[in-house]
């Protein structure tokens, strides 16, 4: 199929470069002259395992191509899919100002019947504003269906590959055809295609999204319970995710949710909710209790080093919200190392793909080539993002690094029981705090 996408951000990347490999004519269009020069000569912006090899395979191969030129982009295209930013405003609402302003601009180009494809999140209602907007300088056929994304940043192309899903909100039967068309390689293994009707479709995103942030911080309040009670988090996750009807993912403690979705979708929701008279406490108490779960570690922290942080020198490991990525958008990180350094405490970081994205909004913390480069010298060391090679560290070099044994563990990556065979003091989340007394005593 000949495909259009607009907007190549992380959606529009993602999505456009999948479709090339799966055999498509694929046109990606953004206004940013400088961005798509560097895409025509085979540079991927964004980082997102996987992504890299298709994307220079699929422009080799002539089935991925890159214009500024939204007419040019459309040629002949049967579907169009907007896939443009949606920034929260002052009130937390999405902004569709990019999305409808496209959409103004498409009307008059279309020469024949084509699919546009709501890729972006938008609050429920937007397929309707966007077929106004089209339809008011439209001279063909069209229909506007939403297709929300549900891929997860660092395993980005493996979820749209092998999807879960797809949901398809649409009344159309020729846009049915046309999207089931389309989505056919991506389902063979029996997963479904859903339709429904596109409000239901944008709702979808936001329930599944607002579902999953309060699943985390369900689970993180449980945590914050069984530090009161003597309880271990870990264990009771396992109890509780063996019930089919709870399931094992995304009920691991932390230091909160992050990522430029959960928190602004959970804000959307709630923002929706209350234009139309209806107060969604769930989500209100699973925002204040996101934010405070984010700097959990700081009153341990400074408590431990007896009320002031002042002159401390703290070794963190970790930047991005999550791991395989260099995102840093509402990263527990970030906001943790200004309340370290306003403190009065020094900070050496090392993240293996955020410190780029970091080093202008921080530029007065100390970036380390290695992990075990942070921790030379300093007394603490807090861990903010569960990377693979953070988990089986070398506790020995750490400890003769280390200025003295202590780790605060927002991810909890180690066994309560090594660490204190190791004698290290660590407090992590949900689990009972090793060697506490006995090092503030020291
Ligand atoms: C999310 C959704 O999963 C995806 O379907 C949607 O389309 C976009 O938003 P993403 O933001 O890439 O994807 O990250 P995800 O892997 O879902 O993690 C979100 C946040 O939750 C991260 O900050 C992560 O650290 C946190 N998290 C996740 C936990 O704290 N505990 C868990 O058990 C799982």
């Amino acid at each position: 199929m000949k495909i259009a996408v607009v907007g190549t951000g992380y959606v529009g990347l993602v999505t456009g470069t999948c479709f090339a490999e799966t055999g498509n004519q694929v046109t990606c269009v953004d206004i940013d002259a400088n961005k798509v020069a560097r895409m025509q000569r085979g540079e991927i912006p964004i980082f997102e395992p996987g992504l890299e090899v298709l994307f220079v395979r699929n422009i080799a191969e002539e089935r991925l191509k890159f214009t500024t030129s939204l007419s040019e982009g459309i040629q002949d295209a049967e579907v169009i899919f907007l896939a443009l930013p949606t920034p929260p405003g002052e009130d937390g609402s999405a902004d569709l100002k990019y999305i409808l302003g496209v959409a103004q601009e498409l009307g008059p180009l279309l020469e024949d019947y084509v699919v546009v494809i709501d890729k972006s999140t938008v609050p429920v209602g937007t397929a309707e504003k966007v077929r106004e907007k089209i339809a008011q300088n439209a001279k063909v056929d069209f229909d506007v269906v939403s297709n929300p994304e549900f891929l997860r940043e660092g395993v980005a192309v493996e979820d749209f590959m092998k999807p879960d899903r797809v949901v398809v909100g649409t009344s159309s039967e020729n846009a049915k055809k046309v999207m089931e068309k389309l989505y056919s390689p991506l389902l063979r293994q029996g997963n479904p295609i859903i339709f429904m009707d596109e409000r239901s479709a944008e709702m979808t995103k936001y329930a599944a999204n607002s579902f999953l942030a309060m699943k985390i911080t369900f689970m993180n309040e449980i945590a914050n319970l069984c530090e009161r009670l003597g309880a271990n988090v870990d264990d009771v996750r396992k109890g509780i995710g063996t019930d089919s009807r709870i399931g094992k993912r995304f009920l691991f403690a932390g230091i909160g949710y992050g990522g430029s979705c959960f928190p602004k979708d959970v804000q959307a929701l709630a923002k929706t909710s209350q234009d139309y008279g209806y107060d969604f406490r769930t989500l209100h108490a699973v925002m204040a209790v996101n934010n405070d779960q984010k700097t959990k570690l700081i009153p341990a922290i400074t408590e431990y080093f007896g009320g002031s942080l002042s002159g401390k020198t703290i070794a963190v490991w970790g930047l991005a919200f999550k791991p395989y990525t260099d995102d840093i958008r509402e990263a527990p990180a970030l906001e943790n190392i200004r309340i370290l350094t306003a403190a009065g405490a020094n900070v050496a970081v090392y993240d293996p793909e955020a410190m780029d994205n970091v080093k202008q909004l921080l530029p007065d913390i100390t970036y380390c080539h290695t992990a075990y480069a942070a921790l030379d010298d300093a007394d603490a060391l807090m861990i903010f993002t569960e990377w693979p090679q953070f988990r089986t560290p070398d506790f020995d070099k750490m400890s003769k690094l280390l200025k003295a044994k202590v780790v605060f563990d927002g991810r909890n990556l180690y066994e309560i029981s090594t660490m204190r065979e190791l004698g290290f003091t660590y407090f992590s989340i949900g689990r009972e705090a090793v060697n506490r007394v006995e090092s503030e005593v020291c």
